[in-house]
């Protein structure tokens, strides 16, 4: 267990750590190229750690130099074969690499991971590669082991049942080696880090309000790629900063792009202050990843209500807007979150019960939960469930309650970021 007790405000500046989300893209299209693509802020912990072992396992070459890593990659068209790929607790890979691999002519692959990923349903990527032509054969038709068996694919226009940057991802990265166009309809906007980087690769993308299209392309060029700070890491240390009283933070080097920075958004609305230029939402596909830098200090924060449609921009951090809600005056209301189920654990679930031990008032609905502000939190012990953004709520809201949290598995933190405890100790002083 790892206690993480009360002792005065947050003070200094953190640099958020190399985002995730983008690592495992830069890495995979980078592997689907054929010149060296040299990253800067490759995230190194377990889940994209997965990623380079996986494109490893296809024939890709990654070296690390002087704090950046080189790959060369097999190209678009030359994944190698290889017996097993071991996808970790990183559904991101597991979700999006299968996109890649499908449109391999006669190549077979079988994916699998830990126990969490064991649980986190494959049918979602398995209808749409299907109907461009290739085949995935699932345990019990959904859910890992899988193989995907590659094929010559076709453009489709697949319309996602939910909102799901990982399963618009994956059909894009099939759409580069299918025949004709393909376009995914959004049913709402969702992290577009896919987009961005294959407009960055000269592939030719475009949105259309809710449509994003792809052509098959001969080839991907990437060139160089850096990869800014985690908005979903940062999150951490900026609840906790509005939380405590008395501090005052400064993050530096977070990804600024508007369909990851939800939460923030949500953060003020509640009455957090968090002073610095976040993207506004915009159309069109933008090649650049936007950085800023934020300040953030204490307040008093009110409830709100988080509709369905900014679920999938604050996806990864609404486990905080639960713990933001204990504290705040008022109703805090989720909807349209059924997503968090399928996650790491299932968040619902494990928040619900995680905040209600540590004495919050909160109930879980089929798809959210409502908090209702109770002053704050006593303390006590929070079980991560082997989620790495629940041990690091644990140590948020352990900082913030009148006890403490222990909490059970916080070594879980190490799938996104394996300095957090570093990072939240220094800017607690100590
Ligand atoms: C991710 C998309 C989200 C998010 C996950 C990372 C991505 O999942 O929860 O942590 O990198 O595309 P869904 O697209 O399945 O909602």
């Amino acid at each position: 267990m790892t206690r993480f007790a009360p002792d005065g405000p947050l003070r200094g500046t953190v640099v958020a750590p190399p985002d995730k989300s983008l690592s495992h893209r830069a890495a995979l299209l980078a592997a689907m190229t054929d010149e060296p693509v040299s990253i800067t802020g490759y995230l190194d912990a377990a889940d994209t750690n997965s990623t380079l072992a996986a494109v490893q396992a296809l024939g890709a070459l990654v070296e690390r130099r002087d704090g950046s890593l080189v790959v060369r990659g097999a190209g678009l068209r030359g994944a190698a074969p290889a017996e097993r790929i071991d996808v970790g607790n990183a559904g991101t890979l597991m979700r999006l690499l299968p996109g890649w691999l499908a449109g391999q002519a006669d190549g077979r692959w079988t994916l699998d991971g830990d126990a969490s990923i064991r649980r986190r349903p494959v049918d979602r990527i398995a209808e749409p590669l299907g109907l461009m032509g290739a085949s995935i054969e699932a345990r019990e038709g959904r859910f890992p082991p899988f193989t995907v068996a590659g094929s010559p694919l076709s453009g489709i226009e697949y319309r996602l049942p939910v909102a799901s940057a990982q399963v618009k991802s994956c059909v894009l990265l099939a759409g580069l080696l299918a025949s004709g166009s393909t376009t995914v309809v959004e049913p709402a906007p969702s992290r577009d880090h896919t987009e961005r980087m294959l407009a960055a690769a000269g592939a030719s993308i475009a949105r259309d309000g809710d449509r994003v299209t792809v052509t098959a392309q001969d080839e991907l060029e990437l060139g160089a790629l850096h990869v800014p700070g985690d908005p979903s890491s940062a999150a951490f240390h900026a609840a906790a900063a509005v939380l405590v009283g008395g501090s005052r933070i400064v993050i530096e080097g977070m990804g600024a792009n508007w369909t990851r920075t939800g939460f923030f958004r949500i953060l003020r609305r509640m009455g957090g202050v968090v002073v610095g230029p976040l993207e506004e939402p915009g159309g069109g596909v933008p090649v650049e990843e936007p950085v800023c830098e934020l300040d953030v200090c204490h307040g008093p924060l009110v409830g709100t209500v988080v509709e369905p449609e900014e679920v999938p921009l604050a996806i990864d951090e609404l486990p905080l807007v639960a713990l933001l809600g204990c504290f705040a005056e008022g109703e805090t209301v989720v909807r349209g979150a059924g997503e968090l189920r399928l996650k790491e654990s299932d968040r619902i679930a494990t928040v619900v019960d995680g905040l209600r031990g540590l004495g919050g008032s909160i109930e879980a609905t089929a798809d959210g939960f409502v908090v209702t502000g109770s002053g704050g939190l006593r303390g006590g012990v929070l079980e991560a469930h082997g989620d790495h953004r629940l041990a690091m709520l644990g140590a948020v809201a352990g900082l913030a309650s009148r006890e403490g949290v222990d909490v059970v598995g916080m070594e879980a933190a190490a799938v996104s970021y394996p300095g957090f405890t570093a990072d939240l100790a220094a800017l607690r002083g100590s």
